[in-house]
């Protein structure tokens, strides 16, 4: 039986590159012959052993994987179809993208959207998913490009917040970026942000209701960033919420609410329903430039996930990184 590489846990703690065998992997109805993977905050938490993200071991770490159909007793899927997953549970419940084979439930599985590549599906990933998922429930709650004034992003050198800076800018909002670091305004501007909003300004305490300054946000930081968003937030603006890297808690009052009409829209990108998935992926085939797509894009090899999910539990990581499954 042929080895294959993957990144593991096999007990709580940091996991390490390890061979596996077919024997090994778990039930399901799809194996795919896994490319690419990606690199998100919640993988940094898991392969790190940081966050309590793994629900038992030994587990497969990586909750993305892009790859192609290599055997099938689903009548949805053939051998040879170009799949992407992303969440279910990948890392947590169920082995995950870090490998170069997987076997997963048929009803996870999403076709690679036209527009993009196998390897530029990993670009985007779960946070780019979840960046468009933000920008649909804004749309969905009345902010438009239309509107006067700036929609903000916050963490927006990260993962999510630069393809949600990139996505916003191409649908024509005016962006304003929100960074700690100095050196990615030149990378926020060149993905088309107009504003750059110091991140300190955002995580100090301020009225409980603000000057208003934003048509609408995403905010990947949640604590009291998400709060000063909101107190920020114009009459009838929307508010998309989606971390937590700044904290799990959230200091705020019912004011922006109740006076303002403000809207604080909840978005989960790893148990979310099918067709919005499919939505979400075919409007980032359309609506996401992959030239700025690649400009956002590292690639790795996963032998360095250990030492890159370090990276991005501890904020260095700019844009989205692609996980080379062959490397
Ligand atoms: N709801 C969902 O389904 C879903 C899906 C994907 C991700 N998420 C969550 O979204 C968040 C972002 O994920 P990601 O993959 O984009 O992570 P990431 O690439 O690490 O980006 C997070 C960014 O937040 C900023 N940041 C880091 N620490 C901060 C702090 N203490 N205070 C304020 N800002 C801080 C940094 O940007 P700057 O340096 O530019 O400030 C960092 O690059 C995470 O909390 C993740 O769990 C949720």
């Amino acid at each position: 039986m042929t080895a294959f590489p993957a990144i593991v846990a096999t007990e709580p703690g940091p996991a390490s590159l390890q061979e596996l065998t077919d024997d090994q992997l778990p039930d399901g109805d799809v194996t795919v012959a896994v490319r690419w993977s990606s690199l998100n905050y919640k993988d940094g938490l898991a392969v790190t052993g940081k966050g309590k993200i793994i629900r038992s071991y030994p587990m497969v770490c990586g909750i993305d994987l892009a790859g192609t159909v290599e055997a099938s007793d689903s009548s949805s899927w053939q051998v040879g179809d170009e799949v992407v997953v992303t969440g279910w549970g990948l890392s947590e419940t169920a082995p995950g993208g870090y490998t170069q084979r997987q076997r997963l439930r048929s009803e996870w599985l999403v076709g690679r959207p036209d527009g993009l590549t196998l390897q530029q599906t990993m670009a985007v990933g779960t946070a780019g998913l979840t960046s468009m998922l933000c920008v649909i429930a804004l749309e969905r709650a009345g902010v438009s490009p239309d509107a006067e004034g700036e929609v903000l992003v916050t963490g927006a050198g990260g993962g999510v917040g630069s393809v949600a800076v990139a996505v916003l800018a191409k649908l024509g909002y005016r962006v304003a970026a929100s960074t700690g670091r100095a050196e990615t305004h030149d990378f926020l501007r060149s993905l088309g942000a107009t504003t750059i909003v110091d991140r300190e300004e955002l995580a100090t305490a301020g009225k409980p209701l603000d000057k208003e300054r934003w048509v609408g946000a995403v905010d990947t930081v949640g604590s009291q960033t998400l709060a000063t968003v909101l107190a920020q937030t114009r009459y009838g603006g929307a508010v998309a919420a989606c971390g937590l890297v700044g904290g799990g808690d959230l200091p705020t009052t019912v004011l922006p609410f109740i006076l303002r009409g403000v809207s604080l829209l909840g978005v989960d990108s790893v148990m979310c329903p099918t067709p919005q998935r499919v939505e979400a992926w075919q409007r980032l085939g359309r609506d996401l430039p992959t030239a700025v797509l690649d400009e956002l894009t590292t690639i790795e090899p996963m032998a360095r996930v250990p030492e890159l999910a370090e990276d991005i539990v501890a904020g260095r990581t700019r844009g989205r990184v692609v996980i080379d499954t062959a490397t």
